[in-house]
């Protein structure tokens, strides 16, 4: 495979897309500036958390930047952000541009798993909403906490299996670890988890399915006008449908804050 297939087929995997839909993705996105992580979530998990002023903030898989963006607004950040999608980075520029702090926003189209294999001596370094892009989670900490200095912080989200709102065939049949086996893996370095936020009240819930309205429409009307891809768009509007069933149901979101610990 080609890098070019495989960068492709990397970032269609991180928004549980087929490979041909791709280069119309962003069209699915279009009424979305959170595509996964709400920035919201991610200023109160960081809130007293210590992240120096003007830190330098390295964000792999910005998409369209909101994360990039508040924590320049709010922390002062400089932010470094990493996207493999150009009409998202586009959107991330205009947006940092609206907000008068492009100064503290730079956006680069790359391989994020490429620049996470670069040593990196940033203040934070956030992954959010990419699954297993870098591999396992252990593996995946193994990059994040090179990316940045001893003592830095690592912001990540995933999702642990709550057992006491899961059914007897949900036990058997969701391939997801409970709360304290993904917080072991997460330490499984040394570091040390500063902060978990549960993303899961009223709100969050709200919000899973506020996005997966907002995708409805553009999907209809991709669909009439490209109908050779009508199938892949049913199928990713079903996928997105039934993750949100879980997070609504046994399933949990959550975000951590790590630091290294060397
Ligand atoms: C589900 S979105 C999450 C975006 C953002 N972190 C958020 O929470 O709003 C995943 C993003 O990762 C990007 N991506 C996935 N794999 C990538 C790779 N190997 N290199 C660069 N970008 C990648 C996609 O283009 C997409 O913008």
């Amino acid at each position: 495979m080609s890098a070019r297939d495989d960068l492709a087929a990397s970032m269609a995997a991180s928004m549980d897309a087929e490979p041909e839909l791709l280069p119309h993705l962003h069209r699915l996105f279009v009424g979305l500036e959170d595509l996964g992580c709400q920035a919201e979530e991610v200023l109160a998990v960081l809130d007293g958390q210590g992240l120096p002023a003007e830190a330098s903030v390295l964000d792999l898989g910005c998409g369209k930047g909101a994360v990039a963006i508040a924590l320049a607004s709010k922390y002062g950040s400089r932010v470094l952000g990493i996207d493999g999608m150009a009409e998202f980075l586009k959107h991330a520029r205009a947006g940092a541009r609206d907000q008068g702090i492009e100064a503290s926003c730079s956006f680069r189209l790359a391989d994020l798993r490429e620049v996470a294999k670069q040593e990196g001596e940033h203040d934070l370094v956030c992954l959010l909403a990419l699954g297993d892009v870098l591999g396992d989670l252990q593996s995946t900490l193994a990059h994040l906490r090179q990316c940045v200095k001893p003592g830095g912080l690592i912001l990540i989200d995933d999702a642990y299996l709550d057992p006491a709102r899961a059914t007897a065939t949900d036990l058997a049949d969701i391939d997801c670890p409970e709360q304290a086996e993904v917080r072991a893996q997460l330490c499984s370095h040394g570091d040390k988890i500063l902060a978990e936020r549960i993303i899961d009240g009223p709100e969050s819930r709200q919000q899973y399915l506020s996005m997966l309205d907002a995708m409805e429409k553009p999907a209809q009307a991709l669909a009439e006008e490209l109908p050779e891809l009508s199938t892949s768009i049913q199928d990713f509007v079903s996928r997105q449908r039934a993750e949100t069933e879980l997070l609504l149901g046994p399933v949990v979101g959550a975000l951590w804050l790590l630091q290294r610990v060397d």
